[in-house]
């Protein structure tokens, strides 16, 4: 009877899933849900000109139901890749093609399941039309270092992670100690599923000098990479307590990154949490952001990048830059990030660089936003410095230019609540600030700005004002 009973609930259950699962997918299938996108930028006409994400085939799979779907979510025993793929599956001639993990022997016992990720995702890149790398929920998988690599045969490869991955404690296992995950060169994927992925930071971050001064400066892997990607989507994925930096968006371009939730602890060191370096075209969307260092960072050779619907702490806010390090040359332009909520971090929005450097960031647009006992809640610095012995001065810099904060209130954790440390020799211009209303939160009081070479156009209310 029990036994009946227990297989009775079970399949109840399955087909509570099957059909949950099969609405989302339903629902993720319509391209109106995407096309009504807001991404044309009336206001702001120098933002995103080019014909941004028209890439309707990342949204509009056609998934009927079949005995695959049983596959997509990892509950029945799946035939081998080539059985399943030689069916015929429905009207229109394009089955999705699931390669699930545990059939390529990923166990989720704590032993390393990487060379079995591997051949899934071997196994689906060079498979034709659309195709699922399937991560089963309800398991935690072990890997080490992995690098699913493109190009693919197929149209569009869907990492679904339903489950969770966990990062190899054993720093030796890291080779050059760069990276953990790393997707590369691989066009048209998603990346989806509502897993987590978990760096197991823990173990690595002790060893950093950041919190330990004896030690010397080594590198942690980045948990995620994505390099080379063009046309992605990463959604609905939490990644935790990453070695070092959660993710990366490497010199790709088009990219949506949606409701992401990034964990760490406010004392982790350098865990940035949406690192964007030589990437266009990418928009950052309803994610939560909290780690010990920025919630997300842009750097050079980054264009066209959006952050809207962010929260983002403890961490230290939302910074473009660190530029110019080591006399390099740095560029960065059309950014807006707009609807964010910094809540308890060291900086709120910000632009650093280096002395010494070269290029320009410029036409930066950091738009309602609302500051909750930030420590420098608007802040541009071209005298960054983030060593332990001082950095020498220099005389050239890397250009600000065209910066507008407009709707930015809340309060500071101290009087200064602006800050615009602009380089001597290349002052910051085009400044301008509209409707800003920041207070000291310890006080009570109206905040202060200090303002060094930098000239403000203001329109509205602002305050603080420099003197
Ligand atoms: C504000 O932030 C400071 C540190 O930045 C902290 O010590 C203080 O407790 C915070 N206050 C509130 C009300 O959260």
């Amino acid at each position: 009877m029990k036994r009946i009973h227990h297989t009775h609930t079970h399949t109840h259950n399955k087909m509570k899933e099957t059909i949950t699962i099969l609405l989302t997918i339903l629902l993720t299938s319509i391209p109106s849900c995407f096309s009504s996108y807001p991404f044309d930028h009336r206001d702001e006409p120098f933002m995103f000109s080019n014909a941004f994400y028209e890439t309707n085939h990342l949204h509009g799979h056609h998934i009927t139901r079949n005995s695959h779907m049983q596959n997509l979510h990892g509950y029945a025993p799946a035939p081998s890749p080539r059985a399943r793929n030689s069916h015929k599956q429905n009207r229109h001639g394009r089955p999705p093609k699931a390669f699930n993990v545990n059939n390529f022997g990923a166990k989720a016992n704590g032993n390393d399941d990487s060379g079995a990720f591997m051949k899934a995702w071997e196994a689906a890149c060079s498979s034709t039309g659309t195709v699922y790398v399937v991560v089963p929920k309800n398991r935690a998988y072990r890997l080490k270092p992995v690098k699913f690599s493109g190009p693919c045969e197929s149209s569009l490869i869907v990492f679904k992670l339903y489950g969770n991955i966990e990062a190899w404690k054993k720093s030796s296992a890291y080779g050059d100690r760069r990276h953990w995950i790393v997707f590369e060169a691989v066009d048209n994927l998603r990346v989806e599923g509502g897993g987590r992925i978990d760096g197991n930071g823990k173990v690595w971050w002790p060893k950093s000098c950041k919190i330990n001064p004896q030690l010397p400066c080594l590198r942690a892997p980045t948990a995620v990479t994505f390099v080379g990607c063009n046309n992605l989507m990463v959604s609905n994925i939490r990644l935790e307590n990453a070695q070092q930096m959660h993710m990366t968006f490497q010199d790709c371009e088009n990219v949506k990154a949606l409701h992401l939730m990034v964990t760490s602890p406010g004392n982790s060191p350098n865990t940035d949490g949406l690192h964007v370096t030589g990437t266009r075209n990418i928009l950052i969307q309803d994610s939560i952001i909290r780690t010990g260092d920025d919630c997300i960072s842009i750097v050079s050779g980054s264009e066209n990048v959006r952050a809207t619907g962010i929260t983002c702490g403890p961490g230290h806010g939302i910074s473009i830059g660190s530029l110019g390090e080591g006399n390099s040359e740095a560029y960065v332009s059309n950014v807006l990030v707009n609807k964010a909520t910094l809540i308890g971090t060291t900086n709120g929005v910000r632009i650093k660089t280096w002395q010494g450097g070269h290029g320009v960031a410029k036409n930066i647009i950091f738009q309602d936003i609302i500051m909750k006992n930030v420590t420098n809640p608007i802040i541009i610095n071209q005298d960054y410095c983030d060593r332990v012995e001082s950095c020498p001065e220099q005389k050239s810099a890397v250009q600000v230019s065209n910066v507008l904060y407009k709707n930015i209130q809340g309060t500071s954790s101290r009087p200064i609540a602006v800050k615009f440390e602009c380089s001597k020799s290349i002052p910051c211009r085009g400044i301008s600030m509209q409707n800003v209303r920041l207070f000291d939160q310890t006080r009570q009081d109206v905040s202060k700005a200090s303002c060094s070479n930098v000239r403000l156009d203001t329109r509205g209310h602002v305050s603080p004002l420099c003197t």
